[in-house]
């Protein structure tokens, strides 16, 4: 019997003074899993591993993983429903499975439909050893005889260990099954991979609670209805956060698109307002994205300001910004902006670039084709240099662009063939030089 205070009376027998405290037992054993055991050692003794990189036949998703899967790593692919995360490891496995023993999981699909999808891949004849299952000490034996050197889970939610009895899917349930492939993966060497669904809206209960128990977290997205999918990697201890790959969808699988930049921005046949290209940089690559904005006037107490692919609260930030310093007001109109493309600007280097778009359209007046902006904007009106100026101003000349407008303090050392650069040091002053 244990009870959360001292009590006078035994509730079993009613005699009184007759409890003595005793501290209950602490449950160890099946929680203490992981990296553990050995003495303290110096940091200076410590080899430095080499980390071998095991190429996955996909250029965009070893850049992800920053250069390749780490033998030992585990890796969450997650993304919504019929994204194509199937259809991505299986295309992965089938080349690694060239010269590693994979061995694919599926907790989801039968062996059949795993072999229809194969089949619209062409890749049946690859050497990737299959098993539908869903008892993850099952799939760690298999994986253990084979001596697999990559491991696919399809999909985290399907598993279950033997270790903990609620239901598929829960969260207790997700833990114990991705503690144990964790475990596995450590002990081992084998690199694991594990699919997790992710709607947009519960995004927290699902396979997110694991992004701490994992080396590195990518997730799928795309824009609905376009067949451009991106693989962008939030958390990576073994490469740049933010990196993000893109692939197309075409009927026999998932394609490279190994010059993003280009399908990022709409080609307009003439100049049209509200619409702005910048150079943001995601990862390691820097990328030319076009940014528009439609402003029109509105009917409403409170205008309506929606950002698809920027930040909310950093677009009304902005206009607060433009009305107190450039002296230009936005309260009876709407703002709607847009990243073309269906890419997610998190920098701050897209603010002077969204704030020229929304005098743009405000005064429908476009801004030359071949111009690329970008620069941060401080809540004094100053236009405040971004990282790597030098770097975005090279891959807009790249891609023909002949005009830059950038913080004066990104300002190149050398001068940059075919780019007219204008340096701005505030947004008054820019606003002056585009209208
Ligand atoms: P899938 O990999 O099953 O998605 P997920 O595992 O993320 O749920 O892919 C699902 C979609 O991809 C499906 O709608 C069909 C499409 N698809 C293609 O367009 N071409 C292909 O070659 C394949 C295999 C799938
Ligand atoms: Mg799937």
């Amino acid at each position: 019997m244990s009870a959360p205070q001292w009590q006078g009376q035994c509730a079993g027998c009613g005699a009184w003074n007759t409890l003595e405290a005793a501290a209950a037992p602490v449950a160890v054993g099946a929680r203490q899993r992981g990296l553990s055991g050995g003495d303290a050692a110096l940091l200076s003794s410590v080899q430095e591993a080499a980390e071998p990189r095991i190429s996955t036949g996909l250029g965009e998703l070893d850049r992800v993983l920053g250069g390749g899967l780490v033998a030992g790593s585990v890796t969450l692919l997650g993304g919504d429903p019929g994204i194509g995360k199937s259809t991505l490891l299986l295309q992965a496995a089938a080349a690694l499975g060239a010269d590693q023993v994979v061995l694919y999981a599926t907790g989801e699909e039968s062996l059949q439909q795993v072999g229809m999808r194969a089949r619209r891949l062409g890749c049946t004849q690859a050497p990737v050893a299959l098993l539908a299952e869903t008892q993850v000490e099952r799939i760690l034996e298999a994986a253990r005889a084979h001596k697999a050197a990559v491991l696919v889970i399809d999909s985290i939610q399907t598993m279950r260990s033997e270790s903990s009895d609620s239901a598929p899917g829960a969260v207790a349930q997700l833990r114990e099954s991705a503690a144990a492939l964790v475990g596995f993966a450590k002990s081992t060497g084998t690199a694991v991979l594990l699919i997790g669904h992710v709607t947009k809206e519960g995004a927290i209960a699902g396979p997110r609670v694991l992004e701490h128990m994992v080396d590195t977290v990518l997730y799928f997205e795309s824009d609905s209805g376009s067949r451009y999918r991106m693989v962008r990697a939030v958390k990576n201890r073994f490469g740049a956060a933010n990196e993000i790959g893109v692939f197309s969808m075409h009927g026999s699988g998932l394609k490279e698109v190994r010059n993003p930049s280009a399908i990022f921005l709409s080609r307009h046949e003439k100049p049209s307002s509200g619409s702005v290209v910048t150079v943001i940089r995601e990862g390691t690559r820097p990328l030319l994205v076009e940014v528009q904005v439609l402003v029109d006037s509105s009917v409403l107490a409170n205008p309506r300001r929606v950002a698809v692919g920027l930040d909310h609260n950093r677009l009304s930030l902005l206009l607060a910004v433009l009305h107190r310093h450039a002296g230009i007001a936005m309260h009876a109109h709407d703002v709607f902006a847009n990243v073309v493309g269906g890419v997610r600007i998190g920098e701050t280097a897209a603010d002077l670039p969204a704030l020229l778009a929304v005098v743009s359209s405000l005064h429908d007046k476009p801004l030359p084709q071949d111009m690329v902006v970008f620069g941060e904007i401080g809540l004094a009106g100053e236009v405040r240099p971004v990282p790597y100026g030098e770097e975005r101003v090279r891959e807009a000349a790249k891609h023909g662009f002949s005009k830059a407008l950038i913080p004066a303090a990104n300002k190149p050392q050398q001068a940059i063939a075919s780019m007219d650069i204008t340096v701005v040091q505030n947004l008054a002053d820019a606003i002056a030089r585009c209208f």
